[in-house]
């Protein structure tokens, strides 16, 4: 049975902490699905942790439900979260419950994801009400990266983070069954997270978040291209495979791999005749 939105709000209740981390393919969701986090996003970090892309705003749809599916095929117990890609869901109502619904059917998903507070309340509720669950995210929202100057740290200011802490509540309101908060100052999530009923899952946002989440590929130590202050790295990876790749180049290089432990064979008598008919 995979989790449900009921069993992730009760963990708010029951005071147990939420970790949830992102997967994009379904070697990597099975491994973290195993190892048993409850909650699977399947970020729009894609576009740049596993596309190269600068930044989350050209990913589109296609990409998100492509890698969606992957992430289901390798993930049986997780709830799974589609992020709604930049735009597929702020010109209207109906195009944001058209590519909802595509996440669930056609992706497999279980919920999605929206950035925004206020802004897209509207389409919460509506989603909500058409059963598809939504989770919320505020904070650095980095779809908006151009409107707010780069990737910084958002709230510290007293009218942002009054914004901030009306926006969760709105979107608690709104019918969101979690919120996100990203890169917030960890005193304002305390703040909010005792605020709201639903769970706040935290990145960059301090210890008192009802949830964590991170980026699979940091915590791996896998991307390096950018390490984010928020990201804490649990392994070094992309280290461990560049080892593994010399020494894979080396050893076809000096004959020592493929030795015959890694081969085939065959009858001897049928390559002496094939021998002697060549
Ligand atoms: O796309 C993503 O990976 C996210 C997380 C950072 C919350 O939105």
């Amino acid at each position: 049975m995979r989790v449900t939105i009921t069993e992730i709000k009760e963990m708010k209740q029951k005071k147990e902490k939420i970790p949830m981390l992102t997967a994009y393919d379904y070697v990597t969701a099975k491994m973290v699905d195993e190892a048993g986090v409850p909650l699977i996003l399947v970020g729009d970090t894609l576009g740049m942790v596993i596309l190269g892309y600068e930044s989350t705003i050209p990913v589109t749809m296609e990409e998100m439900v492509h890698h969606t599916k992957a992430v289901v095929r390798g993930a049986k117990k997780a709830l799974i979260i589609g992020d709604m890609p930049f735009m597929t869901y702020h010109i209207s109502v109906s195009d944001a419950l058209h590519n909802a619904a595509r996440f669930i059917q056609e992706g497999g998903a279980q919920a999605v994801k929206m950035e925004g507070g206020e802004v897209v309340a509207e389409k919460v509720r509506r989603l909500v009400d058409c059963g598809i669950p939504v989770m919320g995210h505020i904070g650095l929202t980095p779809q908006s990266k151009h409107q707010l100057g780069g990737f910084k740290a958002r709230g510290k200011a007293a009218e942002e983070a009054k914004k901030l802490l009306n926006d969760a509540c709105i979107l608690e309101e709104a019918g969101a069954f979690a919120v996100v908060l990203e890169c917030i100052p960890a005193r304002l999530s305390k703040l909010i997270t005792h605020k709201l009923a639903i769970p706040t899952i935290g990145i960059g946002a301090g210890p008192d978040c009802d949830g964590q989440v991170q980026v699979v590929s940091d915590m791996l130590g896998l991307y390096t291209d950018f390490v984010p202050r928020h990201a804490k790295q649990y392994a070094k990876l992309a280290g461990e495979i560049k080892a593994a790749v010399s020494g894979y180049i080396s050893e076809v290089k000096s004959l020592s791999f493929p030795t015959m432990e890694h081969s085939y064979t065959m009858d001897e008598s049928l390559i002496k005749q094939l021998e002697a008919e060549s």
